[in-house]
């Protein structure tokens, strides 16, 4: 169906080719093979060979190259981003997680479809320092294609340690990619990233008004560059995978002179492509648009576009980007040998049928104590704070539920919820065709989604995607019953 895979690293992977390769996991090839996902910059891709990915992830606090400059960060194998790794549906990966910090750490597999527990994708867990753990599972045959991310998932530590550069993209690679008109596109994966650096470099520690509206750093970063630029063909077609792994921040991406045709969301693709103008990603999702060469030779900027989030209550003051600003580049190079085109449909998307049970979530903020920094904000869901002793819904497996948020704020939440995609249900009561693991509910508002429960029992959780949020209370935890 789609091009063989064949695992290689990409040019420079110095630190991840350098370990790997003494174990040989995963296959190691030097040619300059064409990669479907031509990068942009020198970050590392991990391909599964005959079934499976094996690799070692070394979380460390070191000095790593960011948009040209030293930066001391938190990363896997050394590199800001972490590396890509690819998997097909039906794959095994196994992961060996070494954490060289000097506080505990985890792993969380955003978005993707696999069981919430033992030494899969279970965020209870909580790895020392010094600590080496194993991560292991497989990835189900009926899993969608798209992009998929991790990211650590302690309570408590989750924003800073995002914040910090913890983060890796994952490609689940069938499907969508197969259709003709995606796979001749040229494909980059853009991991947005943000930090506020002092002048050597270090990370500057936000103060509490920062954690209350969530965190936002000044250096924006797209796959660890400041300001990359993405080469496309007059004719040709570019293929842009964001990837939204900052902690607090909200993307509005806008192509000057360009429209975007969205292919996928979250958790894969759509039924066929819409065209959007300006794209919003929030914290931890994913959106994959088609851009066609059709203009004058040139460069494009990529913009980011002021987007008001709202604000942090008794604080004042509006949170978001107030002024438009360039995050990347696109400049034409050469002519496509035939010219591409949007394809007219990318495949079937179901329509969740009626749900047998309905939730309501609210959405809310009050003043408490927060650990080591005084009085600030704390955020709640139906009323209570994160407690993982706490069961806070019980659901079954093989149900559908309809879920409203009703957020209680003045800001926006982008709701996440583990282990189960969902769709968003318009104006007109009807499920859009879209499948999402996340939704923003915007301030003062309400948002309503459609949730199945397939495949995996055991205890999960859902949470505000701002991860300051989710450290400082807004998260509950779901038992999936069988
Ligand atoms: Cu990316 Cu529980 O989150
Ligand atoms: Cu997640
Ligand atoms: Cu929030």
């Amino acid at each position: 169906m789609f091009v063989t895979r064949r695992a290689f690293v990409g040019v420079g992977a110095a630190v991840g080719a350098s370990y790997l390769a003494g174990r040989g996991l995963p296959r190691l090839a030097g040619a300059p093979l064409r990669s479907r996902t031509e990068s942009a910059g020198r970050d590392a891709r991990l391909v599964s060979a005959g079934g499976r990915l094996d690799v070692e992830l070394v979380a460390s606090d070191d000095w790593v190259d960011l948009a040209g400059e030293r930066a001391r960060l938190w990363s896997y194998n050394g590199q800001v981003p972490g590396p890509l790794l690819e998997m097909a549906p039906g794959d095994e990966l196994r992961i060996r997680l070494v954490n060289q910090l000097e506080e505990p750490t985890n792993l969380h597999f955003h978005g993707l479809h696999v069981a919430p527990d033992g030494v899969a994708d279970n965020i209870f867990r909580e790895i020392a320092p010094g600590e080496v753990a194993s991560y292991a599972f497989r990835v189900p045959e009926q899993h969608p294609a798209g992009l998929f991310w991790l990211h650590p998932h302690l309570h408590g530590s989750v924003a800073r340690q995002v914040a910090l550069g913890l983060a890796a993209p994952l490609i689940i690679r069938g499907g969508l990619d197969a259709v003709p008109d995606v796979s001749a596109a040229r494909e980059h994966v853009l991991v947005l990233q943000d930090f506020e650096l002092d002048w050597t470099g270090r990370p500057i520690d936000p103060g509490m008004a920062a954690l209350m509206g969530g965190r936002e750093g000044a250096l924006v970063t797209v796959s660890g560059q400041s300001r990359p630029r993405y080469a496309i063909e007059q004719e040709g077609a570019l293929r842009l995978r964001f990837l939204n792994a900052s902690a607090s921040r909200f993307y509005r991406l806008s192509l000057e002179g360009h429209a975007m045709h969205l292919i996928a969301t979250d958790g894969g693709s759509l039924a066929t492509p819409q065209r959007v103008d300006d794209l919003l990603v929030a914290p931890g999702e994913r959106r994959d648009v088609l851009i066609l060469g059709s203009r004058e030779t040139g460069v494009y900027r990529l913009m980011n576009l002021p987007y008001n989030r709202g604000s942090a209550g008794m604080m004042g003051g509006t949170l978001g980007a107030r002024t438009a600003f360039e995050i990347a580049s696109v400049v034409y190079e050469g002519r496509a040998e035939s010219q591409r085109q949007v394809p007219q449909a990318l495949g079937e998307v179901e329509h969740l049928p009626a749900a047998r049970a309905r939730r309501t979530f609210v959405l809310s903020e009050t003043m408490g104590m927060v650990r080591g920094r005084g009085m600030g904000m704390r955020f709640r869901i139906n009323g209570r704070e994160f407690d993982h002793l706490r069961i806070d819904d019980r659901v079954r497996l093989g149900d559908i539920e309809e879920w409203e948020y009703i957020n209680n704020t003045d800001m926006d939440h982008p709701m996440h919820v583990h282990t189960n995609p969902f769709q968003r249900i318009g104006a007109d009561g009807q499920p859009e065709p879209a499948w999402l693991d996340g939704i923003v509910v915007p301030a003062r508002r309400r948002e309503r989604i459609r949730i199945r429960f397939t495949d995996f029992v055991g205890a999960t959780v859902q949470h505000c995607h701002i991860l300051d949020h989710e450290d400082l209370g807004m998260m509950s935890t779901m038992q999936i019953e069988g």
